[in-house]
């Protein structure tokens, strides 16, 4: 049986004393025994975000990660600092950070390696663009973002990478995936990593969607038959998110 994964994306949200009244909000209405919770938070918020989530189900996530372990890399920040100061999930090629910061689904695949080499949980992204949608060629797109990310990756690792499926045309636009499309394009991927693999790879490993996930949307996404949770952007820094974990 997998275990549901609900993940908050903050993105470029919340300065370290924000952060900290927020998780103080949010702690209570997330607690849950059969979910597992996490906050992926701006990269100066870590600390004392893992204090803040003390004692509580809450785990921690980074929101990216460079691929080498130390070194002259202004401005990066390495697997094994994340791993000191006590994450233990990455959001790995997020399609902001594809857009806007230039990353190759090659350059994905070496962050993935580097996160599972740290025992790091990667949270690795994909989705297609509304353009690919409309031309039909959204798995095969899918299918190769999915390939190359995991390249190299043995079978043994594979299983606790997290995959999250997000349509870009449905985040932060109010415009989720209806239930359909989205159990449609996750139960592709767990072919595809079928194919990769083998059965029982596909059956262990968790697939979430993401896009415009909110309290109202999650409970009909989140009980499909291929989707095991959610990667949560806008509604995570909202009392929702309480109900988005508890949508049962
Ligand atoms: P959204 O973001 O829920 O605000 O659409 C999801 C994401 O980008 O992970």
């Amino acid at each position: 049986m997998r275990r549901t994964i609900v993940a908050g994306n903050w993105k470029m949200n919340k300065t370290p004393s924000e952060a900290v009244k927020l998780v103080e909000t949010l702690k209570p209405l997330v607690a849950s025994d059969d979910v597992d919770v996490v906050f992926c938070v701006p990269a100066i918020d870590i600390v004392p975000v893992v204090e803040a989530v003390k004692g509580t189900n809450i785990k921690v996530g980074a929101e990216n990660m460079y691929y080498e372990e130390s070194g002259a890399y202004t401005g990066e920040i390495s697997p094994a600092m994340l791993v000191d100061a006590g994450v233990e999930y990455v959001v790995l090629g997020h399609s902001e950070r594809r857009e806007y910061f230039k990353e190759t689904d090659a350059d994905i695949n070496k962050k993935v390696l580097k996160a599972l080499e740290h025992n790091l949980i990667p949270i690795m992204c994909c989705g297609e663009s509304l353009e690919q949608r409309e031309q039909g060629v959204t798995m095969d797109f899918i299918r190769q973002q999915v390939k190359i990310g995991l390249q190299n990756v043995p079978a043994e690792q594979a299983v606790k990478v997290v995959i999250a499926y997000e349509p870009i045309w449905a985040i932060g636009t109010g415009k989720t995936a209806t239930t359909e499309q989205a159990q449609e394009v996750c139960g592709e991927i767990r072919k595809c990593i079928a194919e990769i693999y083998d059965d029982a790879t596909a059956a262990a490993i968790r697939i979430q969607y993401g896009g415009s996930v909110n309290a109202k949307t999650a409970p009909d996404l989140f009980a499909q038959e291929d989707i095991d949770g959610g990667l949560v952007g806008g509604a995570s820094l909202k009392e929702d998110f309480g109900s988005i974990v508890n949508y049962k």
